[in-house]
């Protein structure tokens, strides 16, 4: 996960950011004994249960279970990769962090990209300037009309582009950049001769920021009925169209406060929105969201309710968006705009009340689809009624669980003045052609342990994720594994013992054996000091907070001694899933006499029976030893 970052300034850089006095930049904290505490930035709560720890380094919340070391914590407040989360902490303690084995090219690329974020500064500042100077009086009277407080266009950093060919360019020359720089940076065009000029003329600057709320293009719109209504910025090294939400970085905030995203189509949607309080709206900037805006925004929330323009180009962007969003992961749902508004003019005409409870009311994903089939069906033709059910069926047919399936078939029904049976009829028949299996799936269960598979280490990966939700404790882990777990994390000497003897497999639940196998790793690379230095080592969020928690458990640790008997325990615990395995498959063998994959999964488990009896006959030597 450290890239081309050598383990040696990651270590240093996590020792020289205190924790403490990093986690106090973003939460109020206050001494408790030895530790400090205060409310969870991670969560909503009234009581402080989160905690830092300065001995050990690392922070821990009893409400949601969040924790890590201040890496860790950079990254998760921040939203940021591992990466870019060390880089920003390098930076505040004045640590260069450029790879050293980053090739000259990577080199060059990063300084002509700090180069054009400078030039892009310098750009946003000039535009501002404008605005709130002599020139920007007509921008002044536009905004205005439109409802835009100055407090807010300072917010947003909105600016204003002079009808002049060369102001830009001759502030940007004045600061030092080159017209080849304007240029690359996609703010001047080339006319004939390769004389140079403004892109942006006699326009309202919006800025698009990166995450840390740096401009890295502009929108620019014109103030009157002319053509383009909006000229942007073209792609350039430091933006990409695509992969870019307008004012991710203020509404991120937003997102965690309210619990969910809005997405809108424009720039002014989101301003407009914001000064209306919520806070929480980005812009697609363009009609169709990507697929990568997709997934920024899934790092974010797990909920999404799609706001867009009140007409047939709206609803079909919507229900692309839908799609693209849904398979991310995200929740989605559509607030329903009368035709001809957008979230601006609707907020504006209506107020926030109304909005608020567009909000609450939007349908999610199948309704909105049944919903717009049926609202654009013409119900009074068969022909018509016979097009809006094949349709319906393509919605329904696509549903996984049958509980939905049967509440949206009768909500349709109800709809189409259809009879409930007859579209039951209608849906068994579709999905007997489409080969979907009918809700009553079922899948002959063969699920023998997942240990000794024959696929080795990763095999386990394999195993299904592990909750994202912290539900206080890791269902499933036993008091044997994340007790020994708790001693290893404890006594990094005495991972040397187990080595021989255990292996990251032999722990059954998914999060304990990517644990055991960061503990190796950690220890292989010499870090035997408590602490937070283990979250180096932790590559998913699940083994983080396990790590973090079993730093913070306050039940007494088992003594160092104890080590050994319980690998024996955790051997014999897997001995007694074994045999009940065992003897579970010798039932159903004595059934089904003839059934050759049942005789072969017999004989391996036979096998590994005799494997593990032997593991445990050398734990004991070694014990004795
Ligand atoms: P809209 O036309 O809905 O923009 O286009 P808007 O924000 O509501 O504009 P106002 O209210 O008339 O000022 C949605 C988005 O599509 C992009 C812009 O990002 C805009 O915000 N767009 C639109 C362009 O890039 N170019 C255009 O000519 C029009
Ligand atoms: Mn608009």
């Amino acid at each position: 996960m450290s890239g081309l970052i050598p383990e040696r300034v990651i270590a240093e850089v996590r020792e020289r950011n205190d924790i403490v006095s990093v986690v106090s930049e973003y939460v109020e904290l206050r001494r408790a004994g030895k530790n400090w505490k205060g409310l969870c930035p991670f969560h909503k709560e009234k009581t402080p249960s989160f905690n830092v720890n300065p001995e050990d380094q690392f922070y821990y919340c009893f409400g949601c279970g969040a924790g890590g070391n201040v890496i860790n914590f950079v990254m998760a407040i921040e939203n940021l990769s591992f990466r870019e989360a060390l880089e920003r902490l390098a930076e505040r303690v004045g640590i260069p962090v450029v790879s050293e084995r980053a090739s000259p090219q990577a080199r060059q690329q990063q300084s002509e990209r700090e180069r054009l974020l400078e030039l892009h500064k310098a750009a946003q500042e000039y535009f501002h300037q404008n605005l709130f100077g002599q020139a920007g009086g007509l921008a002044r009277q536009y905004l205005a009309a439109r409802g835009i407080q100055s407090e807010t266009a300072r917010q947003f950093g909105l600016g204003y582009a002079p009808a002049e060919w060369r102001g830009l360019l001759g502030y940007l020359e004045r600061r030092g950049f080159s017209e080849a720089e304007c240029l690359a940076a996609g703010l001047a065009s080339e006319g004939r001769g390769s004389r140079c000029y403004d892109r942006f003329r006699s326009r309202l600057m919006f800025p698009v920021c990166d995450r840390r709320g740096e401009p890295i293009a502009f929108g620019g719109r014109v103030l009157d009925a002319s053509q383009p209504k909006y000229l942007n910025s073209p792609e350039t090294l430091i933006f990409a169209k695509g992969n870019n939400l307008y004012r991710l970085d203020l509404a991120r905030r937003g997102f965690r406060d309210k619990g969910f995203a809005i997405l809108v189509e424009g720039y002014m949607d989101v301003i407009s929105l914001y000064q209306m309080g919520f806070d929480n709206a980005v812009a697609a900037l363009g009609t169709a969201v990507t697929e990568n805006q997709a997934r920024i925004l899934h790092r974010f929330t797990k909920e999404v309710v799609i706001a867009f323009d009140g007409d047939a180009a709206g609803e079909a962007a919507a229900w692309r968006g839908l799609e693209i969003l849904r398979k991310q992961g995200l929740r989605v749902r559509v607030a329903e705009l009368p035709r001809g508004e957008d979230p601006d003019t609707f907020v504006r005409t209506y107020g926030g009340q109304a909005f608020e409870e567009l909000l609450n009311k939007a349908p999610g994903l199948t309704e909105f689809k049944l919903g717009t089939i049926i609202r654009r069906a013409d119900l009074s033709t068969v022909e018509g009624k016979v097009a809006a059910t094949g349709r319906i069926m393509e919605v329904l047919a696509g549903l996984d669980s049958p509980v939905e399936k049967n509440e949206y078939l009768r909500w349709s029904a109800a709809r189409l003045k259809i009879s409930e049976d007859v579209l039951a009829a209608e849906l068994e028949a579709y999905e007997a052609k489409a080969g979907i299996e009918s809700s009553s799936r079922h899948r002959i269960s063969t699920k023998s342990n997942n240990r000794g598979d024959g696929k080795g280490r990763g095999g386990s990966r394999t195993a299904p994720e592990v909750q994202r939700q912290w539900s206080g404790a890791i269902q499933g882990l036993s008091d044997i594994e994340s007790n020994l777990l708790r001693l290893l994390l404890h006594n990094r000497q005495l991972i040397h013992r187990v080595k021989g003897v255990l292996s990251p497999e032999d722990f059954r639940h998914p999060v304990a054996q990517r644990a055991m196998e960061c503990l190796f790793t950690c220890y292989e690379a010499g870090h035997l000091e408590n602490g937070a230095a283990i979250f180096d080592y932790v590559e998913d969020l699940s083994v983080q907070q396990f790590f973090a928690s079993l730093l913070t458990s306050r039940s007494s640790l088992p003594p160092a001694k104890a080590c050994m008997q319980y690998v024996r325990r955790l051997q014999i615990m897997h001995l007694k899933d074994d045999l009940k395995v065992l003897e579970d498959q010798i039932g159903r063998v004595e059934q089904r006499p003839l059934d050759a994959r049942l005789v072969s999964q017999l004989s391996n488990l036979l096998i590994k029976y005799r494997q593990v009896r032997e593991e445990i006959s050398r734990g004991f030597q070694l014990q004795r030893g």
